[in-house]
């Protein structure tokens, strides 16, 4: 009897993480599959657009953050860096070279699969996402207040209106 009730066990187990494996595999395999890559990846081979991305407030975003004294607030991360929280994607300053701001990836996606070596032109295209469905909308989203950025960002924003009133200037001569 006890050596068929452990069987039976063991079969239930074996089944359990087979589907669960399964289940992970088909669910999220084309967003396990790539992880993220450091942003200076993208430069070699996409160079002028990698130079007007960088003049793009998109460039900008954690640098504000910083400005706000915000860079380590986890609430803040996820749209104002690239990958955070994901494989290979941003975790600080330091250790995350070029994926600092809302970079390629951010709207791409991961690129591991797309930088490697000796791919076709086909396979490239094929291994990253051009237009993905939510490219703006996951960090730009409507009716939704932004999370409280609160008095500490206040210098960033006077900062912005300051530069903004220079540039008023400008053009009124
Ligand atoms: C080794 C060269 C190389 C590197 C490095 C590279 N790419 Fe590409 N990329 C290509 C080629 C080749 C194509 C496809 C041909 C074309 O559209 O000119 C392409 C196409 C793309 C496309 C358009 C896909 C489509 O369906 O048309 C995107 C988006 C893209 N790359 C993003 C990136 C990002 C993000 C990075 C950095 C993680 C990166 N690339 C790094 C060579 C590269
Ligand atoms: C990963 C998050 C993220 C994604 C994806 C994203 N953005 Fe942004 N976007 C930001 C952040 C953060 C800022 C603020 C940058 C800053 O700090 O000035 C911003 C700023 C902007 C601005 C400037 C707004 C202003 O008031 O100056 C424009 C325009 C913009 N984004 C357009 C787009 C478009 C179009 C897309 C899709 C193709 C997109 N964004 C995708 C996070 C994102
Ligand atoms: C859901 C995505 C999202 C989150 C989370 C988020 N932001 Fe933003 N943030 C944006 C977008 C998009 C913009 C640019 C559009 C706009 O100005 O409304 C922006 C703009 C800003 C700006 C203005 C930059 C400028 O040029 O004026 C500051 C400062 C800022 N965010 C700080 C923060 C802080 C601090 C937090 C965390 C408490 C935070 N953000 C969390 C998406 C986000
Ligand atoms: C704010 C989101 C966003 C960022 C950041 C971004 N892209 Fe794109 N990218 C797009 C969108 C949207 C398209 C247009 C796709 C379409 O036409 O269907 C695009 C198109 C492309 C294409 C296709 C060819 C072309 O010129 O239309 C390539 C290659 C590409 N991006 C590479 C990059 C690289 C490399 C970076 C970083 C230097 C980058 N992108 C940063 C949103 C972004």
């Amino acid at each position: 009897m006890k050596k068929v009730t452990i069987t039976i066990a063991i079969i239930a187990v074996l089944t359990t993480s087979f589907l669960l494996f399964f289940n992970r595999n088909g669910a999220f395999a084309k967003e396990s599959d790539a992880t993220y890559v450091p942003g200076k990846k993208c430069r070699v081979c996409h160079i002028k657009i990698y130079k007007a991305q960088d003049k793009t407030p998109h460039a900008n975003s954690y640098e504000n953050l910083v400005d706000a004294g915000e860079e380590t607030n986890e609430a803040c991360l996820p749209c104002h860096v690239t990958g955070y929280g994901q494989p290979g994607g941003f975790e600080d300053a330091k250790s995350s070279k070029g994926l600092a701001g809302t970079t390629c990836q951010a709207c791409h996606g991961p690129g591991s699969k797309h930088v490697e070596k000796g791919l076709s032109k086909e396979q490239r295209k094929e291994t990253i996402q051009k237009t993905p469905k939510d490219a703006c909308t996951k960090c730009h989203k409507t009716h939704e207040p932004h999370p409280d950025i609160g008095v500490k960002s206040l210098p960033s924003l006077k900062k912005e209106m300051e530069r903004l009133q220079e540039r008023i200037n400008e053009l009124e001569g």
